[in-house]
């Protein structure tokens, strides 16, 4: 009868299985309601390890940070393609990436490596840096003035400005010999097209990933498909300035892919994703506490002011054209700890391994658990950002927690006395952890650097409560506010 419902019993050896309620649910509700809160009842009932079905999948939550290397180093046991390559067929409808599915032979692992890291990064930052500028001062997406206030919502500002400099970033401008207004706008408006169809499928994503098929959803399924059709290769190669990452993978699905033209155009609105869904929120909350917070104010602007002094550059809102380097941006502590609090408090990725085989699972405590061929082992970051023994008063945001006494990067955090390798994770672990990182926090300190220099900001309500965090989205990254809170800004006269 166990078997014929699909529930599992423990064998000796195994973790403490819960099957929840619900036959292929399990205890994807209550973990869907708070995935906090139900981890650490768990954790405070049954130990650093535990089992529940969610979905018709048997998870184990490794609730240890002491023991995470077991999962994070690449063991021989641990596979972390599975997983990865599924959820992206299920969200964006392209062929397989798996090479053991024989559609492509890329490396993509080292297409992101090449193109996102090292040597790929000083013209990201770069022309990133000219795209911040052109959409908060040239172009008509905000229209600053010195004389009068404009009213927008931080989200929704972070939304237009973000979205529209890391789509050019990444996917160039098709513009081409003709620099007409027309063609401007046309620009324009395929930038506006792009940013209201990502809009439309990022809310159905999590309901991807949850296994809904994206049929059911026909307005977010033409949103995919719409900006699938501008991603056609030949689209493609009529842009100026596409990323390295965008060229390689025209190059990469040509020569080792067998995916057709559909296929192709979607793995690019994938890579759109994943360069856009976490980096909108991250980059609201960053501005949201920041300006929330006189003290990280002041420290920003002081920061922002010395390395430009330091660099020699004077800000002009009429001819924008202020660049910063790799190394300066590195020496921003302030603005780091800034935006790496504001991610603390609203990151929430599952980091997943799905087990090869049947095998042993050590943990620090010199206990071991049998784990079955196929099972999932799970690491939730927020058990750590939360964790009121790592982070004092967890729930609050401190601009410089992540300072030293001397005001550099504070990389050593302890529980119970003893020093943490992993406590800080939005980004994920190990061989999964996210190859744009860099970038991302670049281009979030390059905007926060840059909405310093030219603007005023005040919140319309001072005493503004945090909005709370939208948890339809926990498990992938970055949550969303659940509303949006209302700012003004104005050009600054001077800096
Ligand atoms: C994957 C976080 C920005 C490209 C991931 C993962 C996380 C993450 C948690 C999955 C890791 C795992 O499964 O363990 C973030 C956050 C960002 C951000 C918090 C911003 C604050 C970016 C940007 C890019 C990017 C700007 C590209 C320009 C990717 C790619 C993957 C990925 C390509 C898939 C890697 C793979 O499956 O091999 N990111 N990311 N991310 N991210 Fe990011």
């Amino acid at each position: 009868l166990w078997l014929a419902l699909g529930i599992r019993r423990r064998q000796p050896g195994e973790p403490v299985v819960e099957n929840g309620f619900f036959p292929y649910l399990g205890c994807a509700l209550q973990f869907g309601a708070n995935p906090l809160a139900f981890l650490r009842g768990r954790q405070k009932k049954y130990g650093h390890i535990f089992t529940c079905k969610i979905a018709g999948q048997y998870i184990h939550f490794l609730c240890d940070p002491f023991s995470y290397h077991s999962v994070i180093r690449q063991g021989r046991h641990l596979d972390w393609r599975k997983f990865h390559f599924a959820t992206s067929v299920k969200a964006f409808g392209h062929e397989s990436f798996d090479p053991r599915h024989g559609h492509t032979t890329e490396n993509l692992h080292q297409t992101f490596l090449k193109t996102l890291q090292g040597e790929a990064l000083p013209s990201l930052i770069q022309t990133m840096m000219g795209h911040l500028q052109d959409v908060m001062l040239c172009s008509d997406t905000l229209r600053p003035s010195v004389h009068s206030w404009e009213v927008d919502g931080i989200f929704a500002f972070c939304y237009k400005v973000m979205f529209e400099s890391g789509y050019l970033t990444l996917f160039g401008k098709e513009l081409g010999e003709d620099k007409s207004q027309a063609r401007q706008a046309a620009q324009k408006a395929l930038v506006l097209n792009a940013l209201e169809n990502f809009k439309e499928f990022d809310k159905i994503f999590p309901a991807l990933v949850a296994g809904l098929p994206i049929h059911v959803f026909m307005s977010a399924y033409s949103a995919r498909e719409n900006l699938a059709k501008t991603m056609h290769a030949e689209r493609l190669s009529k842009r100026e300035n596409v990323s390295d990452l965008i060229s390689m993978r025209i190059l990469l699905n040509d020569s080792l892919s067998s995916f057709n033209d559909i296929s192709k155009a979607r793995t690019h609105v994938a890579l759109l994703w994943a360069s856009q869904a976490n980096t909108l929120p991250a980059t609201f909350w960053s501005l949201f506490y920041m300006i929330r917070s006189p003290d990280a104010m002041r420290a920003a602007q002081a920061e922002v002011k010395r390395v430009l002094d330091a660099a020699g550059l004077t800000p002009d809102p009429k001819n924008p054209t202020l660049n910063l380097t790799r190394d300066q941006l590195d020496n921003m502590p302030v603005l780091d700890s800034i935006m790496k609090e504001a991610m603390r408090l609203s990151s929430a990725s599952l980091n997943v391994r799905v087990a090869k085989e049947d095998f042993l699972l050590h943990l620090d405590n010199q206990e071991a658990y049998r784990i079955r061929k196929d099972d999932v082992i799970a690491l939730y970051p927020p058990m750590l950002h939360y964790d009121p023994e790592i982070f004092e008063d967890p729930y609050e945001y401190k601009f410089d927690r992540f300072l030293d006494e001397s005001g550099q990067e504070k990389t050593m955090f302890h529980r119970n006395g003893r020093r943490l390798r992993y406590f800080y994770m939005p980004f994920g672990s190990g061989v999964t952890k996210c190859p744009g990182r860099f970038f991302a926090a670049y281009e979030i300190k390059q905007f926060l650097t840059l909405v310093l220099t030219y603007f005023h900001m005040e919140l319309l309500d001072p005493a503004m409560k945090v909005p709370p965090l939208d948890q339809s989205r926990a498990g992938l990254g970055i949550l969303q506010p659940t509303y949006d809170v209302d700012f003004r800004y104005k050009l600054r006269h001077e800096f």
